[in-house]
């Protein structure tokens, strides 16, 4: 077992540097380097994540993995092969990808995310779980952000592969991503260890904004401290930053994030036709009830405020409400 994880991890360095090589010094490679240029990654962003691309060939991986004496069934149970159909050998599991290596905590690339670059399904596919790559505990630049979540005691949460790496460019060095699942209290286990707060910055859809209304516990139940940060439009961050440039995603976006508690009331928003009456009441009603479930008579009083203001209807009011709220709840 510890033999065939340590071969493993020899296989992903070989194959993380075979992809490379490929795109990079290759023929085969020049249409992925021009759909990566398309996407805005430089050379040295391309470097610093060590992207690659996977051919559209049967075997030009198998082959390398073959001739550097790699066993290639224990290379199929570690996720970069495919047994054939007809059970006689083996082919690449990756073909006409652009690859993106993810790595464990000491810089070790344990897994590929490979992105598809015409309208082929799955948009991306992913390294299965092996005895190195555990997604419900992995995070995507982890290694690399590692320092800087320490140094400015956050972490930012992205839901892709691109949004990681545009934002990176544009200067935030402490994002990370989940691969193609959910946050799971694992994740939030392994940041709390590192930080105390988490800002979430998944995609402005509401995929994305449904993500995190359901991140939020987790992370706190982690005793995180989570602010959530907005994107206009169903806009991804990668999209966001290709269309108004870095500085405006720092300041407007990660800069910009709300408390929880206020994306929650945010959020429950979507619901109603806040232009009509009844939906303004029964709106209200419903985020009064959100507010005197915070612990903190400050926070309530704030929101409560906030509520009062934006709404035209008096504190008192509204505190009255909560108190009543709070009473029935002894
Ligand atoms: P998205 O659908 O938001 O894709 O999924 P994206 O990151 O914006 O992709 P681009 O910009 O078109 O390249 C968010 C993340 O979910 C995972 C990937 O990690 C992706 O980055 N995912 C998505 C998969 O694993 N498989 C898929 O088929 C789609
Ligand atoms: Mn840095
Ligand atoms: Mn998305
Ligand atoms: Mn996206
Ligand atoms: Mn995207």
């Amino acid at each position: 077992q510890q033999q065939e994880r340590s071969e493993l991890l020899k296989a992903y360095e070989l194959s993380a540097r075979v992809y490379r090589s490929i795109l990079m010094n290759t023929v085969q490679g020049r249409d992925a380097l021009a759909y990566l240029r398309s996407r805005g990654m430089s050379d040295e962003l391309i470097e610093t994540f060590q992207l690659g691309y996977a051919p559209n060939m049967w075997d030009a991986l198998a082959k390398q993995l073959e001739k550097s004496g790699f066993l290639l069934p224990s290379m199929e149970r570690g996720g970069l092969l495919s047994a054939k159909a007809d059970g006689q050998g083996f082919v690449d599991k990756f073909r006409d990808r652009v690859m993106i290596p993810i790595h464990d905590p000491k810089g070790r690339v344990i897994a590929f995310g490979g992105r598809a670059m015409g309208d082929v399904q799955p948009k991306y596919l992913n390294s299965p779980e092996t005895a190195l790559f555990h997604k419900s505990h992995s995070l995507f630049n982890l290694h690399r952000a590692r320092t800087d979540i320490r140094k400015r005691e956050q972490i930012v949460l992205f839901e892709g592969y691109f949004d990681v790496i545009r934002a990176w460019d544009a200067g935030v060095h402490h994002g990370v991503a989940t691969m193609g699942t959910a946050l799971t209290a694992e994740h939030a286990e392994a940041i709390k260890r590192l930080t105390g707060e988490a800002v979430i910055c998944y995609d402005g859809d509401s995929a994305g904004q449904a993500a995190a209304f359901k991140s939020i516990p987790l992370l706190e139940q982690a005793g995180l401290i989570v602010k959530v940060a907005m994107l206009p439009d169903g806009k991804d961050p990668d999209e966001y930053i290709a269309a108004f440039g870095p500085e405006r995603f720092v300041r407007e976006v990660i800069e910009g994030a709300v408390t929880s508690t206020k994306f929650r009331l945010l959020y429950a928003r979507r619901n109603f036709r806040l232009q009509e009456e009844a939906d303004r009441l029964r709106y209200l009603s419903g985020a009064v009830k959100l507010i005197a479930g915070l612990p903190s008579p400050l926070e309530r009083e704030h929101y409560l405020r906030e509520l009062a203001s934006e709404f035209d209807v008096s504190l008192d009011a509204l505190k009255a409400d909560v108190a009543e709220l709070l009473l029935r709840r002894e």
